[in-house]
C-alpha cells in the first residue's frame, strides 16, 4: 500500500481500549477488596518509582461511568478492563463477595448501554496476598484457585460479556514477578519462576473450562500473550542458538501447551539445571491444551538477541526494568541489545513490522483461530499547552504505523478481528508509577481530570470510519 492509499479496515472489525484494574480502580480498600500482592509490593519502600502505589490510581471505581461516556463519544466500540481477584474473592478462595462483583456487573451495563462491546481479563497480575503467602503461582494450588474464582466471575458475567481472557501475559506474572523480580511479589528464585510459568498455563486450562460450565455457549475464550518478535543479532550460529533460547522462554514456554500440547523439548534441556519440570503432572498438558476461540497478542516492540560473547555494542537490560536478576532462567549466555531506531519514553525501539511477523506467525501456528490485539501503544512525553490540549503527534504516529502493520497482516490472510488501543487513560505503569503515560486520554493527577490527547480524537476517527485518518 502506498502512503496515500486510504488504510481501511473490514466493517465489523473492533475498536477498542484497554485498561487493567490495579492500574486504573483506587478504592483499594473498599467494599471488602483487600490487598493483592501489587498492594504489598508497591507500599514495599524501594519497589516503584517514587513509591507510587495503586491506592487512588485514576479513580476509576468511582469514575466508570464518566469514563464510558468518554469512550462513547470517542466512538470506540469495545472495551478491554479486569477484574481485581481481591475485590471479589478476597482470600483467593471461597465464597464471592457480592458488593465487589456488582461494580463490574454496573461496569458491563454501561457498556452495553453505550454500545461497547466488552471483554474481561481475569487475571491482570493482581492476586489475592493471601494466595501469594501460601506460596503464590509456584504452587500449583494456585491454579485450582483461579478456576474457582473463573467460576465466580463467569457466572456472575456470563450472560452479558462475550470476550473472556484468562490471563494477561503470563510471561510477565512468572519471570519478573518471580525471576527478575521488578513485579509483584518481587521474588528472584528462577526455579520457582519456571513453577510459576506451569502453573499459570494450567491456570488457563482449567478457568477455561471452568469458565465454559458456566457460560453460554456463544462467549469466547482466549489469553493475551506478551509473544516476543525475537531478533538475532547476526547470523552468526551462536547469535541463532542465543535467539532460539529466548524464543522458547518468551513464547515457546506457552504457545507449546496452549497451541501443541506440549512444552518444547529445547526448553527442558537448556532449564534443566534449575528444574526437573516434575512439577508437569500427568494429564497437565491435556487440561491447558483447551481449544481457544481466539487469540490475543499484546505488542510493543521487538527484542534483539546475541551470545553474550559477540563483540557487538552491548549487552543491555532487556527493556524490563532494571535488576541484578535477570527474567531469563537458564539464559544467563544470552545478551540484549537496544534495537536500532525511534524509542519511546520507555525506550522501546518503534518497530510495527514485529507486529506483522507475529501476527503471521500466529496465523501459521494457529491457522484458522481469530486473532485480536489486546494491547498495542506508546509511552510519551505528554504536556498540556497552555490553553489545555494535550498534542501528542508521536503516539498518533506510533498508532498509524502499528494498524497500518495489522492491515497488513489481514491482507497478507491473518484473521485480526479487533484492536484494543493501551490505553484508554493515563495510568499506574506498574513499577514506573505514574511518570509512563500510555492513555489517550491525558489524566491530571492532582485533579483527575481527564481530557482526550489529540491520539485519541485520531483513533475516535478511525473508529467511527474504519479508515486510519492521514
Ligand atoms: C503490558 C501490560 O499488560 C500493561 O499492564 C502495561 O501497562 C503495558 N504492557 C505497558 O507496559
Amino acid at each position: 500500500m502506498s502512503e496515500t492509499t486510504p488504510v481501511t479496515f473490514p466493517p465489523a472489525f473492533l475498536w477498542g481500549a484497554a485498561t487493567s484494574a490495579y492500574q486504573i480502580e483506587g478504592a483499594v480498600r473498599e467494599d471488602g477488596r483487600t490487598p493483592s500482592i501489587w498492594d504489598t509490593f508497591s507500599h514495599t519502600p524501594g519497589r516503584t518509582a517514587g513509591g507510587e502505589t495503586g491506592d487512588i490510581a485514576v479513580d476509576h471505581y468511582h469514575r466508570y461511568r464518566e469514563d464510558v461516556a468518554l469512550m462513547a463519544r470517542l466512538g470506540l466500540n469495545a472495551y478491554r478492563f479486569s477484574v481485581s481477584w481481591p475485590r471479589v474473592q478476597p482470600t483467593g478462595r471461597g465464597p464471592a463477595v457480592q458488593r465487589g462483583l456488582d461494580f463490574y456487573r454496573r461496569l458491563v451495563d454501561e457498556l452495553l448501554a453505550h454500545g461497547i462491546r466488552p471483554a474481561v481479563t481475569l487475571y491482570h497480575w493482581d492476586l489475592p496476598q493471601e494466595l501469594e503467602d501460601a506460596g503464590g503461582w509456584p504452587e500449583r494450588e494456585t491454579a485450582y484457585r483461579f478456576a474457582e474464582y473463573a467460576h465466580i466471575v463467569g457466572e456472575a458475567l456470563g450472560d452479558r460479556v462475550e470476550q473472556w481472557i484468562t490471563l494477561n501475559e503470563p510471561w510477565c506474572s512468572a519471570f519478573l514477578g518471580y525471576a527478575s523480580g521488578v513485579h509483584a511479589p518481587g521474588r528472584t528464585d528462577p526455579a520457582a519462576a519456571l513453577r510459576a510459568a506451569h502453573h499459570l498455563n494450567l491456570a488457563h486450562g482449567l478457568g477455561t473450562t471452568a469458565l465454559r460450565a458456566v457460560m453460554p455457549a456463544r462467549n469466547t475464550v482466549t489469553i493475551s500473550l506478551n509473544s516476543t518478535a525475537v531478533r538475532p543479532l547476526s547470523q552468526r550460529p551462536a547469535d541463532l542458538a542465543a535467539a532460539r533460547r529466548i524464543d522458547d522462554l518468551a513464547n515457546g514456554v506457552f504457545h507449546g501447551p496452549l497451541l501443541h500440547g506440549a512444552y518444547p523439548e529445547s526448553l527442558f534441556t537448556a532449564t534443566a539445571p534449575l528444574t526437573d519440570w516434575s512439577h508437569v503432572r500427568d494429564g497437565d498438558l491435556a487440561a491447558v491444551h483447551q481449544p481457544l476461540d481466539a487469540l490475543g497478542l499484546n505488542y510493543y516492540t521487538p527484542s534483539l538477541v546475541s551470545a553474550a560473547d559477540s563483540d557487538a555494542p552491548g549487552p543491555r537490560a532487556d527493556g524490563h526494568g532494571a535488576s541484578a536478576h535477570s527474567p531469563w532462567p537458564g539464559a544467563d549466555d544470552v545478551a540484549f541489545h537496544q534495537a536500532p531506531g525511534e524509542r519511546t519514553e520507555m525506550g522501546w525501539t518503534i518497530d510495527p513490522t514485529g507486529l506483522h511477523e507475529l501476527i503471521m506467525r500466529y496465523t501459521r501456528e494457529a491457522p484458522g483461530l481469530p486473532l485480536y490485539i489486546t494491547e498495542n501503544g506508546a509511552a510519551c512525553d505528554d504536556k498540556p499547552d497552555p490553553d489545555g490540549r494535550v498534542h501528542d503527534p508521536e503516539r498518533i504516529a506510533y498508532l498509524h504505523g502499528h494498524l497500518s502493520a495489522v492491515r497488513r497482516a489481514i491482507g497478507d490472510g491473518a484473521d485480526v478481528r479487533g484492536y484494543y488501543l493501551w490505553s484508554l487513560m493515563d495510568n499506574f505503569e506498574w513499577a514506573y508509577g505514574y511518570d509512563k503515560r500510555f492513555g489517550a486520554v491525558y489524566v491530571d493527577y492532582g485533579t483527575l481530570e481527564r481530557t482526550p490527547k489529540s491520539s485519541a480524537r485520531w483513533y475516535g476517527e478511525a473508529a467511527r470510519t474504519g479508515v486510519l485518518p492521514a
